[in-house]
């Protein structure tokens, strides 16, 4: 599977180094990503003729394997490795079913102040806990999108939960990303740091604003929305094939109904939806309290719960 990963697309026949160029540029850096493409996609985004785009298709389906009958009992004991990080807040970890969890993608949206950066933080703290106190005993990738990461907060929580700031920090592996482009190449390199470390959280802070600021206006919706795909596709697959809780933010009106702005046209909204993924709700409250709100989960209830903020991290 690993070597499956990294082939390249030149791999493919028929994909010589300008077209495989081309694909790059248009976001297609994977055999999966390629795979699981229409043809008029393909054609339209990378300039290629129609025969030569199915031919391409078609080699890539053969080797990324997809569509491989797996027996349900195979299923559950894989579904049995999934690992849990704890929240630090215990209505919070009952509303997600005992944490974040790994082999997933869990989103968490809401409106700006609302917490979810906290909770990221929170979380780079936690996976580093033992398994017995509900962490993971592993380091913590963030790539950070909007220049909202505080090392500060990382210190204050590692002290709440009476472990040294220092370590904790040096187990939190920092990124910033500038645009798309960039945020969809790491998060692929970013699978050479998780083989060669124990590495068992992604936080991508947030997943969507760049997306945002780089695709405005109804025209770029279609394209935006493609390319949000794939990157999604590729943390589903690091998530699988690596064990590992993928956390990403995304930042959402104040109005429940209307998740990512443009109603129509939910940003991430059918995608995340048919995947192995969780989505919680965050909103303000009375108080300074916070309310989670469980939202399309595969095997969660729709239920709430409250939590705080406070100087020592998340808490009930
Ligand atoms: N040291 C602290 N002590 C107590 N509360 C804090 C502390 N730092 C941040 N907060 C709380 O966290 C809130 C910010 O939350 P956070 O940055 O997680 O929001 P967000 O959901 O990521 O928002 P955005 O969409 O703007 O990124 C602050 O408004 C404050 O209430
Ligand atoms: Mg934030």
């Amino acid at each position: 599977m690993a070597e499956e990963v990294k082939r390249s697309i030149e791999s493919l026949p028929g994909v010589g180094e300008a077209t495989a160029e081309k694909l790059r540029e248009a976001g297609y850096r994977t055999i999966e990503s390629i795979a699981v493409a229409s043809v008029a996609e393909l054609h339209e985004a990378a300039e290629i003729g129609e025969g030569q785009v199915k031919k391409i298709i078609a080699a890539a389906r053969e080797i990324a394997e997809f569509g491989i009958f797996v027996t349900a009992d195979k299923v559950l004991e894989r579904r049995e490795k999934i690992g849990l990080i704890t929240t630090s807040s215990e209505q919070l970890d009952t509303l997600l079913g005992g944490g974040v969890e790994t082999q997933a993608v869990t989103e968490v949206f809401g409106e700006f102040g609302s917490g979810k950066t906290q909770l990221a933080h929170q979380l780079c703290v936690n996976v580093q806990l033992p398994r017995e106190q509900g962490g993971l005993g592993a380091k913590a990738i963030y790539i950070d999108t909007e220049n909202t990461f505080r090392p500060e907060r990382i210190r204050d929580m590692a002290v709440g939960l009476n472990l040294d700031p220092m370590k904790i920090l040096q187990n939190v592996l920092y990124i910033r990303s500038y645009n798309t482009d960039q945020q969809i190449l790491i998060a692929e390199k970013a699978e050479e740091k998780i083989e060669e470390e124990n590495v068992l959280l992604m936080v991508i802070d947030s997943l969507t604003s760049h997306f945002r600021a780089e695709y405005v206006g109804r025209g770029a919706l279609a394209t935006r929305q493609q390319k949000l795909n794939r990157h999604l596709l590729t943390l589903h697959r690091i998530a699988d094939l690596h064990d590992l809780a993928i956390f990403v933010t995304n930042q959402v009106m104040a109005r429940p109904d209307i998740f990512f702005g443009d109603p129509t046209r939910p940003i991430g909204g059918h995608v995340l939806a048919h995947s192995a993924t969780t989505r919680v709700y965050f909103r303000k409250s009375k108080g300074g309290k916070r309310i989670a709100r469980i939202f399309d989960s595969p095997n969660l209830p729709e239920a709430e719960a409250v939590f705080a903020i406070t100087g020592q991290g998340i808490r009930d």
